[in-house]
Protein backbone atom coordinates (compact mmCIF):
# COMPACT_ATOMS: atom_id res chain seq x y z
CA UNK A 1 0.00 0.00 0.00
CA UNK A 2 1.46 3.61 -0.84
CA UNK A 3 0.94 6.52 1.50
CA UNK A 4 0.15 9.67 0.46
CA UNK A 5 2.36 12.67 1.96
CA UNK A 6 -0.79 13.48 4.18
CA UNK A 7 -1.04 9.77 5.81
CA UNK A 8 2.80 10.08 6.23
CA UNK A 9 2.64 13.47 7.87
CA UNK A 10 -0.73 12.00 10.23
CA UNK A 11 1.64 8.91 10.97
CA UNK A 12 4.84 10.65 12.13
CA UNK A 13 2.17 13.04 14.03
CA UNK A 14 1.12 10.35 15.76
CA UNK A 15 4.08 8.04 16.44
CA UNK A 16 5.75 11.08 17.58
CA UNK A 17 3.88 13.76 19.20
CA UNK A 18 0.61 11.72 20.39
CA UNK A 19 1.63 8.80 21.58
CA UNK A 20 4.70 10.04 23.79
CA UNK A 21 1.96 12.67 25.70
CA UNK A 22 -0.45 8.83 25.83
CA UNK A 23 -2.93 9.96 23.70
CA UNK A 24 -5.15 7.20 22.31
CA UNK A 25 -5.04 6.15 18.60
CA UNK A 26 -8.44 4.71 18.33
CA UNK A 27 -9.07 1.90 15.66
CA UNK A 28 -12.41 2.43 13.89
CA UNK A 29 -15.58 0.72 14.88
CA UNK A 30 -15.50 -1.77 11.85
CA UNK A 31 -12.17 -2.98 12.88
CA UNK A 32 -13.93 -4.14 16.46
CA UNK A 33 -16.91 -5.45 14.70
CA UNK A 34 -14.95 -7.73 12.57
CA UNK A 35 -12.65 -8.67 15.23
CA UNK A 36 -15.28 -9.53 17.81
CA UNK A 37 -17.69 -11.43 14.93
CA UNK A 38 -14.24 -13.37 13.75
CA UNK A 39 -13.69 -14.34 17.65
CA UNK A 40 -10.64 -12.67 17.58
CA UNK A 41 -11.24 -11.45 21.71
CA UNK A 42 -12.62 -14.45 22.80
CA UNK A 43 -9.45 -15.18 24.73
CA UNK A 44 -10.30 -12.74 27.60
CA UNK A 45 -12.51 -14.83 28.66
CA UNK A 46 -9.49 -17.33 29.04
CA UNK A 47 -7.67 -18.32 32.81
CA UNK A 48 -4.91 -16.81 31.45
CA UNK A 49 -6.63 -13.37 31.52
CA UNK A 50 -8.47 -14.17 34.76
CA UNK A 51 -7.04 -12.46 37.67
CA UNK A 52 -7.15 -9.07 35.72
CA UNK A 53 -11.14 -9.42 36.31
CA UNK A 54 -10.32 -11.02 39.99
CA UNK A 55 -8.36 -7.75 40.60
CA UNK A 56 -10.64 -5.19 39.37
CA UNK A 57 -13.67 -6.65 40.97
CA UNK A 58 -11.56 -6.87 44.43
CA UNK A 59 -10.80 -3.40 44.09
CA UNK A 60 -14.88 -2.53 43.10
CA UNK A 61 -16.24 -4.60 46.12
CA UNK A 62 -13.64 -3.24 48.27
CA UNK A 63 -13.78 0.15 47.59
CA UNK A 64 -17.50 1.05 47.24
CA UNK A 65 -19.89 0.02 49.31
CA UNK A 66 -23.24 -2.16 47.83
CA UNK A 67 -25.34 -3.07 46.67
CA UNK A 68 -23.22 -1.74 43.37
CA UNK A 69 -24.22 -0.07 40.49
CA UNK A 70 -21.45 -0.50 38.02
CA UNK A 71 -20.80 1.14 34.79
CA UNK A 72 -18.52 -1.05 32.34
CA UNK A 73 -17.06 1.27 30.16
CA UNK A 74 -15.73 -0.70 26.69
CA UNK A 75 -17.38 -3.71 28.71
CA UNK A 76 -16.64 -6.09 24.98
CA UNK A 77 -18.53 -9.12 25.12
CA UNK A 78 -19.46 -8.81 28.86
CA UNK A 79 -16.07 -11.18 30.51
CA UNK A 80 -16.66 -8.61 33.67
CA UNK A 81 -20.07 -8.96 34.83
CA UNK A 82 -19.54 -12.42 35.32
CA UNK A 83 -17.37 -12.25 38.31
CA UNK A 84 -20.09 -10.23 39.86
CA UNK A 85 -22.89 -12.11 42.27
CA UNK A 86 -26.37 -11.22 40.78
CA UNK A 87 -27.05 -10.17 44.72
CA UNK A 88 -24.56 -7.88 45.15
CA UNK A 89 -25.60 -5.56 42.15
CA UNK A 90 -28.16 -2.95 41.89
CA UNK A 91 -27.65 -3.04 38.14
CA UNK A 92 -24.81 -3.32 35.69
CA UNK A 93 -24.37 -0.97 32.77
CA UNK A 94 -21.97 -2.26 29.83
CA UNK A 95 -21.33 0.12 26.83
CA UNK A 96 -19.32 -0.38 24.18
CA UNK A 97 -18.98 0.68 20.22
CA UNK A 98 -18.81 -2.33 19.27
CA UNK A 99 -22.81 -3.78 18.18
CA UNK A 100 -21.75 -7.18 17.56
CA UNK A 101 -19.71 -6.62 21.34
CA UNK A 102 -23.20 -5.82 22.80
CA UNK A 103 -24.98 -8.54 20.64
CA UNK A 104 -23.03 -11.20 22.34
CA UNK A 105 -22.67 -9.52 25.95
CA UNK A 106 -26.69 -9.51 25.96
CA UNK A 107 -26.75 -12.82 24.31
CA UNK A 108 -26.39 -14.21 28.15
CA UNK A 109 -29.23 -12.40 29.79
CA UNK A 110 -27.33 -11.48 32.58
CA UNK A 111 -30.19 -10.53 35.71
CA UNK A 112 -29.77 -7.08 36.42
CA UNK A 113 -27.88 -6.24 33.18
CA UNK A 114 -28.09 -3.82 30.76
CA UNK A 115 -25.58 -3.32 27.47
CA UNK A 116 -25.65 -0.59 25.25
CA UNK A 117 -23.67 0.34 22.16
CA UNK A 118 -22.38 3.48 22.74
CA UNK A 119 -19.33 5.70 22.03
CA UNK A 120 -17.38 6.04 25.84
CA UNK A 121 -15.98 9.48 24.36
CA UNK A 122 -19.77 10.71 23.44
CA UNK A 123 -21.59 9.01 25.97
CA UNK A 124 -23.07 10.36 29.02
CA UNK A 125 -24.64 8.03 32.21
CA UNK A 126 -28.16 8.16 32.39
CA UNK A 127 -27.76 7.34 36.14
CA UNK A 128 -25.64 7.50 38.89
CA UNK A 129 -23.48 4.70 39.41
CA UNK A 130 -20.91 4.10 42.20
CA UNK A 131 -18.61 1.48 40.59
CA UNK A 132 -16.72 2.30 37.26
CA UNK A 133 -14.46 -0.26 35.36
CA UNK A 134 -12.09 0.79 32.43
CA UNK A 135 -10.69 -2.77 31.70
CA UNK A 136 -8.31 -2.86 28.97
CA UNK A 137 -10.41 0.62 27.09
CA UNK A 138 -9.23 3.86 28.62
CA UNK A 139 -6.38 3.06 25.86
CA UNK A 140 -8.53 3.71 22.99
CA UNK A 141 -10.15 6.85 23.97
CA UNK A 142 -8.57 10.20 21.92
CA UNK A 143 -7.63 11.48 25.05
CA UNK A 144 -7.38 9.01 28.24
CA UNK A 145 -7.38 12.10 30.37
CA UNK A 146 -10.72 13.47 29.35
CA UNK A 147 -12.13 10.77 28.95
CA UNK A 148 -11.84 9.53 32.72
CA UNK A 149 -12.17 13.07 34.17
CA UNK A 150 -15.36 12.90 32.23
CA UNK A 151 -16.51 9.57 33.96
CA UNK A 152 -14.99 10.53 37.13
CA UNK A 153 -17.42 14.25 37.35
CA UNK A 154 -20.14 11.60 37.62
CA UNK A 155 -18.95 9.33 40.15
CA UNK A 156 -20.47 10.07 43.43
CA UNK A 157 -18.93 10.70 46.64
CA UNK A 158 -17.98 6.83 47.63
CA UNK A 159 -17.80 5.69 45.01
CA UNK A 160 -14.47 4.14 43.19
CA UNK A 161 -13.34 4.04 39.57
CA UNK A 162 -11.05 0.99 38.64
CA UNK A 163 -8.74 1.26 35.80
CA UNK A 164 -6.39 -1.42 34.02
CA UNK A 165 -4.13 -0.65 31.40
CA UNK A 166 -1.86 -3.67 29.83
CA UNK A 167 1.67 -2.53 30.04
CA UNK A 168 1.64 -3.33 26.33
CA UNK A 169 4.04 -0.77 24.63
CA UNK A 170 5.29 2.76 25.76
CA UNK A 171 1.90 4.64 24.60
CA UNK A 172 -0.26 2.57 26.82
CA UNK A 173 2.36 3.30 29.77
CA UNK A 174 1.73 7.16 28.81
CA UNK A 175 -1.88 7.19 29.09
CA UNK A 176 -1.75 6.69 33.09
CA UNK A 177 0.12 10.38 32.35
CA UNK A 178 -2.77 12.15 31.12
CA UNK A 179 -4.71 12.16 34.25
CA UNK A 180 -1.88 11.18 37.37
CA UNK A 181 -1.15 14.75 37.61
CA UNK A 182 -4.40 15.31 39.55
CA UNK A 183 -5.49 12.08 40.13
CA UNK A 184 -3.50 9.08 42.81
CA UNK A 185 -4.51 5.98 43.08
CA UNK A 186 -5.30 4.83 46.40
CA UNK A 187 -4.47 1.14 46.02
CA UNK A 188 -2.64 -0.14 43.04
CA UNK A 189 -1.47 -3.64 41.41
CA UNK A 190 0.87 -5.11 38.87
CA UNK A 191 -0.21 -7.93 37.57
CA UNK A 192 2.28 -10.46 35.61
CA UNK A 193 0.92 -13.96 33.41
CA UNK A 194 3.07 -16.48 32.63
CA UNK A 195 3.37 -15.56 29.01
CA UNK A 196 4.87 -12.47 30.41
CA UNK A 197 1.68 -10.12 29.79
CA UNK A 198 1.66 -6.78 32.46
CA UNK A 199 -1.44 -4.89 33.36
CA UNK A 200 -1.78 -2.19 36.29
CA UNK A 201 -4.51 -1.82 37.53
CA UNK A 202 -5.07 1.26 40.16
CA UNK A 203 -8.15 1.81 41.99
CA UNK A 204 -9.41 5.73 42.49
CA UNK A 205 -11.88 6.41 45.51
CA UNK A 206 -13.92 9.62 45.68
CA UNK A 207 -13.86 11.22 48.70
CA UNK A 208 -16.48 12.48 51.12
CA UNK A 209 -16.01 15.86 51.31
CA UNK A 210 -16.93 17.46 54.83
C1 LIG B 1 -9.55 -4.84 24.79
S1 LIG B 1 -11.27 -4.79 24.70
C2 LIG B 1 -11.71 -4.96 26.41
C3 LIG B 1 -13.14 -5.41 26.58
C4 LIG B 1 -13.59 -5.56 28.05
N1 LIG B 1 -13.39 -4.35 28.81
C5 LIG B 1 -12.89 -6.70 28.73
O1 LIG B 1 -11.82 -6.49 29.31
O2 LIG B 1 -13.42 -7.82 28.69
C6 LIG B 1 -11.57 -3.06 24.39
C7 LIG B 1 -13.04 -2.75 24.26
O3 LIG B 1 -13.22 -1.33 24.20
C8 LIG B 1 -14.24 -1.08 23.26
N2 LIG B 1 -14.11 0.32 22.80
C9 LIG B 1 -13.07 0.86 22.14
N3 LIG B 1 -13.29 2.17 21.90
C10 LIG B 1 -14.51 2.45 22.44
C11 LIG B 1 -15.29 3.63 22.52
N4 LIG B 1 -14.88 4.80 22.00
N5 LIG B 1 -16.49 3.58 23.14
C12 LIG B 1 -16.93 2.39 23.68
N6 LIG B 1 -16.23 1.24 23.62
C13 LIG B 1 -15.03 1.27 23.01
C14 LIG B 1 -14.01 -2.09 22.17
O4 LIG B 1 -15.12 -2.27 21.31
C15 LIG B 1 -13.68 -3.32 23.01
O5 LIG B 1 -14.83 -4.03 23.36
Amino acid sequence: MKLSPRHIAARLYDRLWLAPRGFGNPPPVEVWDRDFAAGRWAFLADVSESARYALIHNYAVRCASGPYSVLDVGSGTGVMRTFFADGDLEDYTGLDISKEAVRLSSEHGYPKSRFLVADFDAYTPDQPHNVIIFNETLTYAKDPGVTFRKYWAGLPQGGVCVVSICDYDARNRANWSRFENDHKPDFSSRLVNEKGQAWDIKAYIKRYRR
